[in-house]
């Protein structure tokens, strides 16, 4: 018999490290990456789904360390768990060639010592449109960095998206920025996302009119945005589809032959070529360090007449497809909504190949049901309001500024964080966003229609507070979670059996350190009866329901009975 080779003990062991050694070399990291999870898709931080309660400062905040030094503090204070912040090319390259990263390791370390989360903004090529975030040796050498023309013939402080030298002596800038955040934080991981620009677009003209422009223009359209549009033609956004189709569904032809000649083809032509570029560095940055990145929109104001009124190109409804199609490795496509009518945006920008973030907004009490509303009915990843480092947000109000509107809200999301995750993961959550002109919300969500109506004054139900909001989670058959703000909430059943839902058990309470602690046991004068439903009857409801005060948004639990 033949006898198996013998090893010696010391052969073994250094066999069992190098293939240890191995396999710790293959295992991929744990950076931040996306995950579809169940209907949703969540930010996965060190391998668990993260919600993202941020804020950005203000543009150049984060050019001064000692100004940020009075900063974070202040963020904490307003329960941020994730600040939004700029790295300028210009700083990092003020001299072609000579990358200094002192600010983005100073900003490291500011925000580990706060044990804040960060997203860095590239102010690169572009920042609103204009080209002002550049280094001064690009900006003086127009001949070399070839800028972008508008009708008149005058050329704009824009950098043109058609040069290969802006596109390259940009991206090699934000490479060599990626290959420093990999080397100081694929470790420890602070840097969560990256935002590729800001508001790119051009003002002034619904396209480029330079000669580089002009000859791209009189092109065929390229073959990837004909194989997406018919690859997509059941989903793309229905504008897109009208204008395709009513100049006759082509497969191939110029932008005027495809799109028809209008300034909606010239805005597509510009999305595409913006897409192009910042699709073509987030490939770049993604080589060194592949965390998720995300552009977000300056997006059209009800004044404005036509693209370049806005920026033109910018991912807007209209060129999200296109923006898919010529940027795949672009992750997600953000709205910066300071309108009113948040709601109609964050449905406009969710989209099955588009999660939501909202990377700027307000700050104020209506920021406060905009980040309930993405979080809760568009199962966002985050929100996010601008200019969080304002000077009149910093100043001292009584209470302190973790009882302003916001960071109450966000106080309460975090403590809600791992049942809304789940929630998201299973598509067991929604949210109401009320005030004056959108008074009253359903939701259907699991075996109810969950009504959450503006809290009405007993007396006189027409009288209604300015703003309500709410996240309503379905934890299990008949049993809810609901944060609310000056709402009230019935419940209607959606399935087969008695018509009439009642309340079997209402508590308020909070989560302690993950866990559901309940309070006080509500009835009586702090729910809603049968007889404050009176004039409910005409939206079909009875039974009883639940009311949230004003004091701050709250959390009751409620497990539902059935009857007839
Ligand atoms: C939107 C921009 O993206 C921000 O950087 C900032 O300029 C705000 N507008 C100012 O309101």
């Amino acid at each position: 018999m033949k006898t198996p080779p013998r090893f010696s003990r010391a052969l073994l062991s250094s066999l069992a490290f190098l293939i240890a050694g191995s396999l710790a070399l293959s295992a991929p990291p744990s950076i931040p990456r996306l995950e579809k999870r169940g209907p949703a898709v969540q930010l996965i931080v060190d391998g668990q789904p993260y919600l993202a309660l941020a804020g950005e400062v203000s543009n150049t905040a984060s050019s001064s360390l000692e100004y940020m030094d009075t900063v974070w503090p202040k963020l904490v204070e307003m329960q941020l768990n994730t600040v939004l912040i700029a790295v300028a090319w210009d700083w990092v390259e003020p001299v072609e060639g000579k990358y200094d990263f002192t600010l983005v390791d100073g900003l490291l370390a500011g925000a580990r010592k706060n044990n804040l989360h960060v997203v860095f903004l590239w102010f690169g090529s572009w920042k609103n449109g204009i080209s002002s975030f550049v280094p001064g040796w690009v900006k003086a050498d127009q001949s070399r960095f070839p800028r972008t023309q508008i009708k008149s013939g005058k050329s704009v402080e824009i950098l043109s998206t058609l040069s290969d030298t802006n596109l390259k002596t940009d991206t090699n800038a934000y490479v060599a920025f990626m290959r420093h955040i990999r080397e100081v934080d694929s470790a420890q991981r602070t840097v969560l996302m990256i935002q590729m620009q800001n508001e790119v677009g051009l003002l002034g003209d619904s396209r480029d009119r330079s000669a580089a422009a002009e000859a791209a223009f009189a092109q065929p359209v390229p073959a990837e945005l004909l194989a997406y549009l018919q690859k997509n033609k059941e989903t793309i956004w229905p504008d897109l589809r009208k204008l395709w189709e009513a100049a006759g569904a082509r497969t191939a032809g110029t932008w005027s032959e495809v799109f028809g000649p209008s300034t909606a083809t010239d805005e597509i032509f510009m999305a595409w070529n913006y897409a192009r570029y910042l699709g073509h560095m987030t490939v770049a940055g993604k080589a060194e360090y592949p965390i998720p990145v995300f552009t977000n929109t300056w997006i059209v104001q009800p004044e404005d007449k036509g693209p370049g009124d806005y920026p033109t190109g910018c991912p807007q409804a209209l060129t999200i497809d296109v923006w898919k199609a010529g940027a795949p490795a672009i992750d997600l496509n953000c709205p910066d909504i300071y309108l009113p009518n948040f709601n109609e945006w964050v449905a406009k920008f969710h989209r099955p190949n588009n999660p939501l973030f909202v990377p700027e907004s307000k700050e104020d009490a209506g920021g406060a049901a905009n980040a309930f509303y993405a979080i809760g009915q568009h199962s966002g990843i985050g929100y996010s309001p601008f200019g969080i480092d304002n000077p009149s947000r910093m100043m001292v109000v009584p209470g302190g500024l973790s009882a302003q509107p916001l960071p109450r809200a966000y106080a309460l999301l975090a403590t809600m964080t791992p049942a809304i995750l789940e929630a998201q993961s299973k598509g067991m959550i929604g949210a109401a966003w009320l005030n004056t002109k959108l008074q009253t919300q359903d939701i259907p969500l699991g075996d109810y229609i969950v009504n959450v109506d503006l809290r009405r004054n007993r007396r006189n139900p027409a009288e209604v507070p300015a703003l309500g909001y709410a996240l309503v989670i379905c934890t299990g058959p008949g049993e809810y979670l609901i944060a609310g703000y000056y709402v009230q909430v019935t419940f209607k059943p959606n399935t087969p059996g008695p018509e009439i839902a009642g309340l079997a058990r209402v508590e308020a309470g909070n989560f302690v350190k993950g866990v559901w602690t309940p309070g006080r046991i509500l009835s009586g004068d702090d729910i809603l009866l049968d007889y404050d439903l009176a004039g409910a009857a005409a939206r079909n409801q009875s039974g009883s329901g639940l009311r949230f005060r004003n004091e701050g948004p709250a959390i009751q639990r409620v497990k539902l009975y059935r009857y007839q």
